[in-house]
């Protein structure tokens, strides 16, 4: 140690809802793709989850979970929709809330986002087939009916409440990244002329919806948090009817000031555009060191505007930027991802030996352009769900991994359906 002066990251935070985080670091959520049969947790995320709880963060979020195994957003999902996972879910919570960590689920849906080699009928807002070079990955959706959102309401808080009955600490809704929320939030991809689509208040009343019942399934001492984007704006969709552009950022803050009115504990600011894709480029350190912390400019936007915590995710990768954006006030916490499967005790060394090194991302490359270049966005996701199965299996992160492996692995683990895109080009 070098000064006795208390590092921002280092300082407790209570959220609205009256619980306690005992320090800024936020680890995003991950999909881990290590589910066992039946969407089920495994001994890997016990082991992984344990690992990064001792490695010091306030709040691990988990990786998606989805709330209808018949409906996934990746091979390798958990899914819940019944206790018939409770006691493996219990050691994942007891595992991640280790240290005086918090453990939250992230829960979610993916809409039309499931790739067709593991569904070939997804539902959506609104129905038609994608066009465009992502169209053939993704099967026709089926619009949804009133009585079908109302039964996705209710899975949404029933995963919440078995979340909290397994012992997490916490649920992050996943808004974000094209996904069904997301979808409802996007007059790209909704195009609904029912109570469910037209203005924002409309789009955004699946949102609504979807908190309040979570609410009510996890009581009012419970942190919700929502992972939304920023702006979905330059996204467009293209469809039989038209060309449909996504929502914008006035939209976005309006909807975090709805969620802030119904109570909400955190608002975990994302996004994505096709400018700027986050996760989707298998460039390394010195492009991600020359992006800096994503999506800066949206947060001094909304510091004004809200009152309820937030944390900023993507880009962070040294404590200079971390002190800087809590001292600023344009985040309450750091949202970390990657890093924290290459460093996963990165929370610990900063707070307790102040280490103020850069953690440099790799550069993910299979050696071959043309696969590089067809697989950019799955290579990359690939080689950090490699990563996280290794620190599963109890063993360290190997950096030196190339990419044609992390190809390998995932087409091992999961079929060729791993090699679908998980997301549509310029969400994250
Ligand atoms: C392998 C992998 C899986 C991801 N899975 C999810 C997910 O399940 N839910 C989610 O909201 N974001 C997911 N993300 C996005 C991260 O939460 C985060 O927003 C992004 O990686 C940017 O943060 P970073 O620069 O610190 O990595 C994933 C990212 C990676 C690399």
């Amino acid at each position: 140690m070098t000064d006795n002066h208390v590092p921002n990251v280092a300082t407790p935070l209570t959220l609205p809802c009256g619980a306690t985080v005992k320090n800024r670091f936020y680890k995003s959520a991950m999909n881990e793709a290590m589910a066992g049969r039946d969407c089920a947790p495994t001994e890997r995320h016990v082991r992984l989850y344990r690992t990064w709880a001792d490695g010091g963060a306030g709040v691990l979020v988990t990786g998606n979970v989805m709330v209808d195994r018949t409906q996934l957003g990746e091979p390798g999902n958990v899914a819940v929709e019944d206790e018939r996972d409770l006691g493996m879910l219990r050691r994942w919570a007891e595992a991640g809330t280790r240290n005086g960590t918090h453990c939250w689920m992230q829960i979610n849906h993916p809409g039309r986002q499931s790739p067709i080699t593991i569904n070939r009928h997804p539902y959506a807002p609104s129905g038609g087939r994608l066009e465009g070079e992502y169209g053939r990955f993704f099967a026709e959706p089926t619009e949804l009916t009133v009585g079908q959102i109302r039964d996705i309401v209710r899975r949404f808080a029933n995963t919440a409440r078995i979340a909290k009955k397994a012992g997490f600490t916490g649920v992050e809704i996943h808004a974000a990244h094209g996904y069904l929320i997301n979808q409802f939030l996007s007059p790209a991809d909704n195009r609904r002329t029912d109570e469910y689509g037209g203005d924002i208040e409309y789009r955004a009343r699946f949102l609504f919806e979807v908190f309040d019942a979570v609410r009510e399934a996890v009581g009012p001492a419970f942190p919700i948090a929502v992972k939304l984007n920023s702006s979905d704006v330059p996204i467009t969709v293209k469809t039989g009817d038209g060309v449909f552009a996504g929502f914008d950022e006035t939209e976005s803050i309006w909807v975090m000031k709805q969620l802030e009115r119904r109570g909400v504990d955190l608002i975990d600011i994302s996004g994505g555009t096709l400018e700027k894709p986050v996760i989707q480029t298998t460039s390394g350190a010195i492009e991600d060191r020359r992006r800096g912390v994503y999506f800066t400019e949206f947060a001094r936007r909304v510091k004004g505007e809200l009152t309820v915590p937030v944390a900023l995710t993507g880009g962070f990768r040294n404590a200079r930027d971390m002190e800087r954006a809590l001292g600023e006030g344009i985040t309450q916490m750091i949202g970390i991802a990657r890093p924290l499967v290459l460093v996963p005790d990165l929370p610990a060394r900063i707070i307790r030996d102040r280490w103020d090194g850069t953690v440099d991302l790799p550069w993910v490359t299979t050696g071959l352009k043309a696969l590089d270049k067809a697989f950019g966005g799955i290579l990359v996701i690939s080689w950090f769900e490699l990563q996280m199965n290794r620190l599963g299996r109890g063993r360290k992160p190997n950096p030196r991994i190339g990419g044609m492996r992390a190809l390998l692995f995932a087409i091992g683990k999961h079929g060729p359906a791993a090699l679908a895109p998980r997301r549509r080009k310029g969400h994250q």
